[in-house]
């Protein structure tokens, strides 16, 4: 069925391009296969690890490293922080070791870096609370963005019924978004992990982080799953789940309450999965930001497959500065349902995150091949689709297929700026304002434009 419909809308995009725009079309061809084998879970599996029991079920062989056993108090207030690093040092040096953070107990614990290689199959059993000093004035000034940082690990597993909790209340007053006579400078991510591959992290919340809560970074082969994060809505900079400079990355039912974007996909990600997920509040599922100060960024391949968004300040969205090079390209957003949320569906390429405001430029992300299917629900803005691209790098291919967006006591419309693309099936608000003309073939217009016919014929099936 999926394939069929590849198939198809590739037939349609063959149509919107034209015949001289062929060699674009052989791109499409291209990038439109990755994505259907993106889709097919077997192929994409990372490592299913599900033979490794749940700590509590069975030892199967297994070495446990309990960090109550080297000193750790678990009330909450003692430092914790060098039982867990002599904890850390054992198990990380065990073959089959479990780290245990045991349930119904608080770990007071400082910034640390837990760095590997470990020997193989190491398991991260988080099932009581880890929980991060309050005061950001006596934080570690040599770790200044991470509080809970791993890295080079290799088939390793975190999982457990347990919380990790940044106490980010302090963190979050102290922003300068909060307070803007305060200087802007970043805080900890809660738990990172870099430069790791086969990781699988399993069941844990994540809550109140001083920023971002959980930075997957310059890794391969990660799968998340039942993952749970848990902010204010107005705690500042508190992505959910930020993904960069990482490959072949699935994140799936996670539920997902935060101040800032649910999901982050930033520069040189390519092959991420989103699947079940739900976010509210926050800012939306968001690509990017990317580009800033004219750095290079580039995200391709990725794919959202059901989600549910509600009271969130954008939906899905693709940030982009002025200024940026590089490209977004072969996105998928799927089966996505909104309610009460802002901005829907968003291409902003004149994205300005900065207390002073940003300059027009004339280089910017390429942004294509983007497709939004089955997406329907309730907005809180009347443009409830704005594709607002760059005036000298417009956005193209851009697909619409099965969009039903409705605001309670007012009308939605469609923005459009510099912004090529076409939509078919049921499009609301309409997908008119899309420029569907050939990019290759500008003086033949009637190449170019989709006749009803093909519109008719590709809703059927
Ligand atoms: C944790 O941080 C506090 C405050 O900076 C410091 O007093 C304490 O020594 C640190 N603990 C360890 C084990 O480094
Ligand atoms: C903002 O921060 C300044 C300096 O840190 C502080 O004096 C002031 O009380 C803060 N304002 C509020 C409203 O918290
Ligand atoms: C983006 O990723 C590429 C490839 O890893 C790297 O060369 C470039 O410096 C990155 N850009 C930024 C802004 O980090
Ligand atoms: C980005 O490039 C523009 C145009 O070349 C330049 O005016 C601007 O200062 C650059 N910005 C940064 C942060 O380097
Ligand atoms: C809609 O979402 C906003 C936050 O964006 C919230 O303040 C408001 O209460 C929500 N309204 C409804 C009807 O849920
Ligand atoms: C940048 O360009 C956009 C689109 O042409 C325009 O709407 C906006 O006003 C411009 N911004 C500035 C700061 O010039
Ligand atoms: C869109 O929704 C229809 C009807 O529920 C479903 O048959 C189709 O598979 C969905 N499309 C995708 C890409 O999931
Ligand atoms: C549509 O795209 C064509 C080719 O890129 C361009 O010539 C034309 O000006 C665009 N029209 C609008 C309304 O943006």
């Amino acid at each position: 069925m999926d394939k069929f419909f590849l198939v198809s809308l590739l037939g349609l995009l063959i149509v919107a391009n034209g015949v001289s725009g062929s060699m674009m079309c052989d791109n499409n061809f291209g990038m439109l296969e990755e994505l259907n084998n993106l889709d097919t879970e077997e192929d994409y599996e990372v490592e299913e690890l599900s033979d490794i029991p749940s700590w509590t079920s069975e030892r199967g062989g297994k070495v446990l490293v309990n960090i109550d056993s080297f000193g750790a108090a678990g009330n909450g207030e003692t430092d914790d922080t060098e039982a867990l690093q002599k904890a850390w040092g054992v198990a990380c040096s065990t073959p089959k070791s479990v780290l245990l953070i045991p349930k119904g107990r608080r770990y007071l614990v400082n910034a640390t870096k837990f760095i590997g290689p470990c020997k193989d199959n190491l398991i991260i059993q988080i099932d009581g609370t880890l929980v991060a000093p309050e005061d950001p004035k006596n934080w570690d000034p040599k770790l200044p963005r991470v509080w809970l940082d791993f890295s080079k690990l290799k088939k390793a597993v975190f999982q457990g019924s347990g919380v990790i909790d940044g106490s980010g209340s302090k963190w979050w007053a102290a922003s300068c978004k909060k307070n803007k006579t305060n200087p802007c400078k970043g805080a900890p991510t809660a738990l990172t992990i870099d430069t790791s591959s086969s990781i699988k992290v399993k069941g844990l919340t994540i809550q109140n982080s001083q920023q971002m809560h959980f930075t997957i970074s310059r890794c391969d082969s990660v799968r998340i799953l039942g993952v749970k994060v848990a902010s204010p809505g107005d705690s500042p900079n508190t992505d959910g789940i930020h993904i960069s400079e990482s490959t072949n990355v699935i994140v799936q039912d996670c539920k997902i309450g935060t101040g800032d974007d649910c999901i982050s996909i930033v520069n040189a990600s390519s092959n991420i999965k989103m699947k079940r997920i739900f976010c509210g509040p926050g800012h939306g599922i968001s690509i990017g930001s990317l580009g800033k100060d004219n750095s290079t960024g580039v995200v391709t391949k990725v794919i959202l497959d059901t989600a549910f968004l509600k009271g969130t300040t954008n939906g899905l969205r693709i940030k982009t500065w002025q200024g940026g090079a590089g490209y977004v390209k072969g996105v998928r957003f799927q089966n996505v349902r909104v309610e009460n949320v802002s901005n829907p569906i968003l291409i902003d390429q004149f994205y300005c995150d900065s207390p002073t405001s940003c300059q027009n430029q004339s280089s910017a992300l390429e942004i294509s091949e983007i497709m939004y299917q089955n997406v329907s629900g309730t907005t809180n803005s009347a443009k409830a689709i704005k594709f607002d691209c760059s005036d000298t790098v417009p956005c193209s291919n851009l697909v619409l297929s099965n969009v039903d967006l409705e605001k309670q006591d007012g009308t939605v419309e469609t923005y459009c700026h510099s912004a090529q693309g076409f939509g078919y099936g049921v499009v609301h608000p309409s997908a008119e304002c899309l420029n569907s003309s050939d990019k290759t073939s500008q003086d033949d217009e009637s190449q170019s434009i989709i006749s009803e016919d093909d519109y008719t014929r590709h809703t059927e099936l």
